[in-house]
């Protein structure tokens, strides 16, 4: 019998994941798993009515299930991928008109930002750690250029946390630089800071199912 210790199994990333197709709706194993926990706490923190702008949103699954509890948002999917964004454009009917026609918005393309409206929330779930850091740096930037006064930034994903780091981010980490080297964990104070030098202070940290964390941050008021 083999005796040797399990190898840690890293989560696969959503963009690599096989996903379940049904006329157009892909269906996410992880979103699946993590979509009520995630929903709930968008629903708690989203200011009311807010229009929200959701980065690198995938199947759109995460959308319908926030927009579900709070009818009152306006909510603008994303992502580079075209597949991605008819999957979102077919999910949407389930959260009825709250989900507008997805764009395609591409953080390290420039022009695909250009003309992005003020927005009152960034929601940003399971992306800066399978994209360069360039991708958060963009984001911050977005964020501070188009963020409406008292408005909201919250990510979603896996952080390095020092000595606390769950063993299972570690090898999550390490299994995503050997696919891409400028992929990787984020560590938790490199995002803070990064936020911060873009009028973005924390203030609340949510842990989540899984060692995953939800971070909200609001915009600093000009004193
Ligand atoms: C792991 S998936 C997460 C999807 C969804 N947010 C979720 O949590 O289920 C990462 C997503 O980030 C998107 N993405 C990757 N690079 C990006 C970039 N440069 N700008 C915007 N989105 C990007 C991918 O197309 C993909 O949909």
């Amino acid at each position: 019998m083999d005796r040797s210790p399990p190898i840690p199994k890293a989560p696969a990333p959503v963009a690599l994941e096989n996903r379940a197709s049904d006329h157009g709706r892909l269906y996410s194993p992880s979103a699946a798993r993590n979509r009520d926990a995630i929903a709930t706490v968008l629903a708690r923190v989203l200011p009311t009515g807010a229009s929200v702008l959701e980065i690198g949103s995938g199947t759109g699954e995460h959308a319908v299930a926030a927009c579900q509890i709070r009818p009152d948002l306006i909510w603008q999917p994303s992502d580079p991928d075209a597949a991605s964004r008819d999957s979102q454009a077919a999910w949407a009917g389930e959260a009825g008109g709250a989900i507008r026609p997805p764009l395609e918005i591409d953080l390290l393309r420039q022009e695909t930002c250009a003309t992005i409206d003020g927005f009152d929330a960034l929601v940003c779930m399971n992306v800066i750690h399978i994209a360069p850091w360039a991708v958060a740096e963009a984001l911050a930037a977005l964020a501070q250029s188009r963020l409406r006064p008292g408005g909201r930034v919250v990510l979603y994903g896996p952080y390095l946390l020092g000595d606390e780091t769950a063993p299972s981010n570690l090898a999550f980490d390490a299994s995503l630089k050997s696919r891409n080297p400028a992929w990787g964990v984020r560590a938790l104070d490199a995002v803070v800071s990064l936020l911060a030098a873009h009028d973005l202070a924390l203030v609340e940290r949510v842990d989540m199912p899984a060692n995953n964390l939800m971070l909200v941050f609001k915009r600093r008021e000009p004193e």
